[in-house]
């Protein structure tokens, strides 16, 4: 099963994405981690991505479309994947449409996050990240349960985004609206857009999507 998850950012792709792996036996595929990577490792593809990521623009598509081609080849991949932060465009769609093809697979479940833009501006600066094993959380929303330990490895040691101030957020949510929304229009004409309520609580969601999923 593939599932692919849109919404803007903050809408909690990345939190519900991990959280539906282990239901559903599926990996995460996160471009924006896939380019944080490239970034850190110094890479040329991390080099040419820094300076857009940061403004909060798209990275260029034959980039991307080239990163994620490559690793939907990897073994682990062979059960199924969540998307989460591709396709972003349209062409970057018609591209994933043809590898999907090519592997005689297609998208299960397409699914937007709705969510209200000025409440991600709150979720996305209070959000960050165990330094160690890169469980997410948030100033308010998901505190780890004992304050300054990570839940999951015990890490003290936590990041924040370069690209997650208000500004950058803001800039990223018009990419949004300008250049993905479009792709709503274009799964909506293939019969296999569904939504749920992205502001509930992440636990309600996880519920939601788990229901409009099946069969967990
Ligand atoms: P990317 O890393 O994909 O960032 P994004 O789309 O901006 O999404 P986020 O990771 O910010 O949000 P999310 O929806 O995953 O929210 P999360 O679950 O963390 O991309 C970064 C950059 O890389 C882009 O700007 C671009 O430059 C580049 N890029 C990546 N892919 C690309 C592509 N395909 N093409 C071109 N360029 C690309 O939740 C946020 C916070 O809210 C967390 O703290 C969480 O705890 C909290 N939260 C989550 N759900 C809830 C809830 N229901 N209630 C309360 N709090 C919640």
């Amino acid at each position: 099963m593939n599932l692919l998850l849109m919404g803007p950012p903050g809408a909690g792709k990345g939190t519900q994405s991990k959280r539906l792996e282990g239901v559903f036996g599926l990996v995460q595929l996160s471009t924006g981690d896939m380019l944080r990577a490239a970034v850190k490792s110094g890479s040329e593809l991390g080099q040419k991505a820094q300076a857009i990521m940061e403004r909060g623009d798209l990275v260029p598509d034959d980039l991307i479309i080239d990163m994620i081609s490559a690793r939907i080849e990897e073994p682990d991949c062979a059960n199924g994947f969540i998307l989460d932060g591709f396709p972003r465009t349209v062409p970057q769609a018609e591209a994933l449409a043809v590898m999907l093809a090519e592997k005689g697979g297609k998208l299960d479940h397409v699914i937007e996050l709705a969510v209200d833009d000025e409440a991600m501006v709150q979720r996305i600066t209070g959000r960050y990240t165990c330094a160690g094993c890169g469980q997410g959380y948030h100033d308010e929303f998901e505190k780890p349960a004992k304050e300054g330990v990570c839940d999951k490895c015990g890490g003290t040691e936590f990041t924040r985004r370069a690209d997650d101030t208000e500004d950058t957020v803001r800039n990223r949510l018009n990419a949004y609206h300008e250049q993905t929304a479009p792709i709503l229009a274009y799964y909506k004409e293939q019969g296999v857009l569904k939504d749920v309520d992205g502001m509930a609580d992440i636990d309600a969601v996880t519920d939601q999507l788990k229901g409009v999923i099946g069969g967990a």
